[in-house]
């Protein structure tokens, strides 16, 4: 199974929710290929936000990831685009009019039952409480996704 998370900058959302698949993965002895991207290129090269890193550590994370662009390829090679907000769904959405490609790509939160988490908000401008909701909500959506797509 390869699996690409996707938002905005891919410096904090993206690869925090790669760090937390590949770690409850290995955990599970799952073998996936984990990655993500951003759709913007603003910060393409980066390491993740300092920000996210230390918040990551504090719950068992670490961030292993140079920021890059999600590209129409990254369609064909995964089987699960995983998107943290509805507007970077219209991001990749746009970028393909193909039903195979569309019908990859899925809200993160849709792996979530409480239906009053619908998006992972983009912590960039906050503080800390949502860098640590990113992990929450991160966290929740791995539970569910696990329980639809692996047999324990
Ligand atoms: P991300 O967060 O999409 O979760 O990586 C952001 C990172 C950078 C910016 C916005 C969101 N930015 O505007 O530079």
């Amino acid at each position: 199974m390869k699996i690409l998370f996707v938002c905005l900058g891919n410096i904090c959302r993206s690869p925090t929710a790669e760090a937390v698949f590949k770690q409850r993965l290995r955990k599970l002895n799952i073998q996936a290929h984990v990655d993500s991207a951003g759709t913007s290129s603003n910060h393409v090269g980066e390491d993740p936000d300092p920000r996210s890193q230390t918040h990551a550590i504090q719950r068992g994370y670490r961030l292993e990831h140079k920021a890059r662009q999600f590209k129409i390829q990254d369609f064909d090679f995964f089987d699960h685009i995983l998107v943290m907000d509805r507007s970077n769904k219209n991001n990749v959405l746009k970028l393909t009019q193909s039903p195979q490609h569309h019908k990859k790509v899925t809200l993160l939160t849709d792996f979530i039952d409480d239906s009053t988490i619908d998006e992972v908000p983009d912590p960039y401008y906050g503080g800390d409480a949502g860098f640590q909701e990113v992990i929450d909500i991160i966290e929740m959506a791995f539970e569910g996704f696990s329980k639809k797509h692996f047999t324990f």
